[in-house]
């Protein structure tokens, strides 16, 4: 019935201690080895107690971040870096602030460019992305629409780095953060999924009930463009990391 392998945690503190533990190890030996580590990161609430382990190993066991690039997921449309939703904001607030990247190897789309600009910019980061050899680990959460990053239903599994109509139960779930849903940005900039699958590895965290029956569809459904997740089934290194209640419908 699984049709990706699952990892199952008592508690998301569990699940997010291994995976920042299995992000430090590859960073290191990269390091070792005088290569960088190219991250590939997410937003949302899920990947927050992430990267406040992340800060942890980087304060408590010396762990550098110098030699990392990131490449972030997405970003709203139309809002200004310093806003307080913008995913430029949210990454600094919940990581970078507090950890020693340096600002030249942090690469999240603009939010702000030209519509004009959309396609030559989304081009620029594919290649930016090449550049720095790939992504070794692409950290993901899955939103209630099935999306991963904002490639909501219908995004084709070769698709790339390019500009997105949200999906209305996306805009839902934001509302809250942006005190009303006609606040919540129509469009972002997202990687596409094949953007997505050319990582080597790829890990999707997800916590609580409320995820349950996506974490399902995406895990033991048939491969579909409605629920964006089910691409990762074909990828030979993804797993899904879940605390008991995302895995209860598996
Ligand atoms: P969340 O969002 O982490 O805030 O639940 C996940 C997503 O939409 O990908």
């Amino acid at each position: 019935m699984q049709k990706i392998p699952v990892e199952v945690f008592p508690s998301r503190q569990e699940a997010v201690s291994q995976l920042a533990a299995e992000t430090a190890d590859l960073m290191r030996s990269n390091e070792a080895a005088s290569k960088q580590t190219v991250l590939g990161l997410a937003t949302g609430g899920t990947p927050v107690a992430y990267y406040n382990e992340l800060i942890r190993l980087h304060r408590e066991d010396g762990l550098s971040f110098a030699n990392v690039t990131s490449f972030n997921l997405d970003e709203y449309a139309g809002l200004p870096k310093e806003h307080a939703e913008s995913y430029w904001h949210f990454m600094h607030q919940n990581l970078f602030n507090h950890i020693d990247i340096k600002p030249e190897n942090i690469n999240i789309p603009s939010a702000t460019i030209a519509v004009a600009d959309i396609p030559s910019h989304c081009a620029q980061y594919e290649q930016a992305i090449v550049d720095a050899g790939g992504i070794d680990l692409q950290i993901l959460g899955i939103g209630r629409s099935g999306h991963i990053g904002f490639n909501e239903p219908g995004s084709p599994k070769d698709s790339r780095t390019r500009a997105i109509q949200l999906d209305p139960i996306t805009r839902e779930d934001a509302a809250d953060t942006f005190g009303g849903i006609d606040k919540v940005p129509t469009t972002a900039i997202t990687m596409g999924c094949g953007t997505i699958l050319s990582a080597r590895r790829i890990v999707l965290m997800a916590w609580g009930e409320s995820k349950a029956s996506i974490v399902n569809q995406a895990v033991t459904g048939t491969v579909n463009d409605i629920v964006s997740a089910t691409y990762l089934q074909e990828h030979a290194n993804a797993v899904f990391f879940l605390d008991s209640a995302a895995a209860s419908m598996l």
